[in-house]
């Protein structure tokens, strides 16, 4: 099945207005439904028979130890596994009930949907405003870009700190700076989906507490993933938490990343299911 420009997303911001209590809430529909999703590289089989569901709208946090395969998982909502040459994915990705994997699907077009944003900021060696328009401009949109590089800039809160040096290096700003500025890019082409990769690691505390405030400014607008480190980070930003493990393979020897369980990020935190997971998040473990 081909992606369409012209699919719509129902408008869930109105009946979350209509909520009578907690137990009758709407639920988001599902952007993603993951099921039995297992990655190899090579021989190695570095995330096992993962099921996981991301609403709409909502920040869904990927956590875990090193090695569980977070990063994996969250590479397989956009397809970048497709870039390395020995991995290997089996099983199904739904977005929007479509098959990422389906061989009629672009992956070029599922990126530019599925955005991303990585761990070390990464901007092209080119002016401001060259990022941002940078990726309207290989889509094809011609003419004046101006509104687009603002409007994207806006709401990544860099604006107004860069508006009077649009002409100047993206290299040479700081990192928090850079991390904004590639969020900005990300947007600029109206994806539905942010997918991040522990985006604040390289970040000082201040310029965290930026990219948190904005992430929680545009949840309204899109759909975010997020892997993180950092705990609080995940129990501060996020509405639904996934926590992996990496489980040793009697059989081959081999640790492979596992999904413990996916709730509520309170739930996660103060009264997991699992109690590999209250281990993780009171620091007993990992
Ligand atoms: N490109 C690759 N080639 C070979 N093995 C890989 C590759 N990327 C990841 N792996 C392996 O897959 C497993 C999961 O790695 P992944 O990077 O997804 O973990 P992670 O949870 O993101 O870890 P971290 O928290 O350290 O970023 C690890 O055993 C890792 O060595
Ligand atoms: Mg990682």
């Amino acid at each position: 099945m081909h992606m369409t420009e012209s699919e719509t997303r129902p408008d869930i911001s109105l009946a979350a207005d209509l909520r009578v209590s907690p137990d009758d809430a709407p639920v988001a529909p599902d952007v993603f439904t993951v099921r039995n999703l297992n990655v190899f590289y090579g021989d190695l089989r570095a995330v096992s028979d993962v099921d996981i569901d991301v609403r709409e709208r909502e920040i869904t946090a990927l956590i875990g130890p090193s090695g569980c395969g977070k990063s994996t998982v969250l590479r397989c909502f956009n397809r970048m596994n497709d870039l390395i040459d020995i991995a290997r994915v089996e099983g199904s990705v739904l977005y929007q009930g479509i098959d990422l994997y389906d061989p009629q699907v672009d992956p070029v077009a599922v990126r530019r949907r599925i955005g991303m944003v990585f761990q070390k900021p990464n901007p092209f060696p080119k002016s401001i405003y060259d990022n941002v328009a940078y990726g309207p401009k290989v889509a094809g949109q011609k003419g004046n870009l101006d509104e687009v590089v603002e409007r994207s800039l806006r709401s990544a809160g860099l604006w107004e700190e860069v508006k009077d040096r649009l002409k100047s290096s993206a290299l040479g700003m700081s990192g928090g700076q850079q991390q904004r500025l590639c969020i900005a890019r990300a947007i600029a082409v109206n994806p539905d989906v942010l997918l991040m990769d522990e985006p604040c690691s390289a970040l000082d505390p201040i310029a965290t507490g930026r990219i948190e405030e904005l992430m929680k400014e545009i949840q309204n607008e899109y759909t975010i993933v997020i892997v993180t480190h950092n705990m609080q980070q995940a129990a501060r930003v996020s509405d639904r938490t996934a926590f992996f493990t990496a489980e040793l393979d009697e059989g081959t020897g081999q640790r492979r990343g596992k999904l413990v369980e996916l709730d509520d990020t309170g739930t996660i935190f103060s009264n997991p299911a699992d109690e590999r997971t209250e281990a993780y998040v009171t620091g007993r473990f990992g």
